[in-house]
């Protein structure tokens, strides 16, 4: 288990003091001027050597994405733009960030930024948020009045100004494209790649979309250096990360722990066990709504990174599990994701617009039995054809959980379906 010392996030609950003054004395904005005097190609490499992989979600190294902008600007100014949309279903992190430990994020804007030539960054807030963006604010217009912020920031010879931008409450603006739409004041709708945004992103300038734990996390690395960082988690899933427990767990919470720990000991530590015991447990969704769920069988030996995740046909994602317990209707729960990117697609692409309609539609009836067995492979096709046929991953987001369903609780969904052809419906809801 990670130790207090070992801890980024210091003040997670907002249990000490938030403003600069408690910030500084829990060690953030300590030497930042030293650090950027050590120039971008310095802070480049400890980052990749620190092994980060992005935290919002696709887990892209942090370092090497960095590296992709350009090194002399061609004219054009340079932006890195922070995602805080945080709309993923259970994801519930950076917003403990932004409301109780800011400082971090802001010193990390204005470290970000240097490396990669941006004189403006842009922190982009989920439309619910509106305590953390006053929360965040605060902390900003404090680093100004410091001198942390503005002309010569933190006297490290760089200018660099911040701004929050507060988003209207899309999921599809988390996606970095779409995101960057609405910042420019348009519908918030994914944009084709190529071209990426390190060569045309924000106005058409070379930008980097970063998540919010991603840069808050940078300066601490760069005071204790990428060793330090690298020294948790595997090869490959280094570092500590912001993670939740949401659903069935005895004390849902959110918390700071090293990568690759054993699911079930960070359950039991974090979450103070499955209500009603390990046994209990029915499923998890490992990092947020589009991860496929896993079956309790399949996580004995679970460890919480990018590589087992994968390798186990699911997905880390953020880190923030949703827990269920026997008593959950998983094919209920999946429908309700469904039903959750049906309404969250942009409506441009085909595949997403149509098929997102038509998954639902048909989970409708899985849900309530009144199917046909083999539609179970109907649907499981529709999810094949929506996916990686879109412009963006929402398309995948919405397949991947039904795939997930299907992979591990065929025999769940037929039963309900048997039932019903049976008239046994009642018999089941009482098991
Ligand atoms: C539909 C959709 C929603 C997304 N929502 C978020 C989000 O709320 N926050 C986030 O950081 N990344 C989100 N992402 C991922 C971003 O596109 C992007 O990969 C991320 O911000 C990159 O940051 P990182 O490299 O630091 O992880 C979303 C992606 C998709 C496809
Ligand atoms: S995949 Fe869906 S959300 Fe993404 S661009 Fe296409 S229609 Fe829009």
């Amino acid at each position: 288990m990670l130790k207090d010392q070992d801890r980024i996030f210091t003040n997670l609950y907002g249990m000490h003091d938030r403003t600069l003054k408690g910030a500084m004395a829990r060690g953030h904005w300590d030497g930042t001027a030293g650090i950027i005097a050590n120039g971008r190609d310095w802070i480049i490499q400890q980052m990749k050597d620190s092994g980060l992989r992005g935290r919002g979600g696709a887990g892209f190294p942090t370092g090497l994405k960095w590296s992709f902008m350009p090194k002399e600007s061609d004219g054009r100014p340079a932006y890195l733009v922070i995602n805080a949309d945080e709309s993923e279903p259970a994801t519930c992190k950076d917003r403990e960030i932004m409301r109780h430990d800011p400082h971090p994020l802001i010193e990390g804007a204005l470290i970000a930024s240097f490396a990669m030539n941006a004189h403006a960054a842009y922190i982009y807030i989920r439309g619910e948020y509106i305590r953390e963006r006053e929360a965040l604010q605060a902390a900003i217009d404090e680093a100004y009045d410091a001198g942390l912020l503005g002309k010569n920031a933190a006297k490290s010879g760089w200018d660099f100004d911040l701004y929050l931008h507060h988003g209207a409450g899309a999921y599809i603006c988390g996606e970095e494209t779409a995101l960057l739409e609405s910042l420019e004041g348009k519908k918030g709708m994914p944009r084709m790649k190529p071209p990426f945004p390190a060569g045309a992103g924000l106005y058409g300038c070379p930008t980097t979309v970063n998540n919010v734990e991603s840069i808050a996390v940078a300066p601490t690395i760069l005071r204790r250096g990428p060793e330090w960082f690298s020294s948790f988690g595997r090869p490959n899933n280094h570092g500590t990360k912001l993670m939740a427990l949401t659903g069935h767990v005895n004390n849902p919470c959110v918390f700071e722990e090293a990568m690759s720990m054993p699911l079930r000991e960070i359950i039991e530590r974090h979450g103070g066990g499955i209500r009603g015991g390990w046994d209990n447990l029915k499923a998890i969704i490992p990092g947020g709504a589009s991860c496929p769920v896993l079956p309790k069988d399949a996580l004995e030996d679970a460890i919480m990174d990018f590589d087992w995740m994968r390798e186990n046909k699911s997905s880390f994602g953020t880190g923030c599990m949703i827990v269920m317990d026997q008593n959950t209707d998983v094919v209920k729960a999946v429908w309700r994701l469904s039903k959750f990117f049906k309404h969250e697609s942009c409506g441009q692409c085909t595949p997403c617009r149509e098929g997102t309609g038509w998954m639902m539609r048909v989970m409708d009836r899985l849900v309530t039995g009144d199917a046909e067995v083999e539609e179970i492979d109907m649907l499981l096709s529709v999810t094949k054809q929506v996916e990686g046929h879109t412009i963006c991953a929402l398309g995948d987001a919405a397949a991947w959980p039904i795939q997930g369903l299907i992979r591990h609780f065929r025999e769940e969904i037929e039963d309900r379906i048997k039932a019903k052809k049976t008239g046994r419906m009642g018999a089941m809801a009482a098991e």
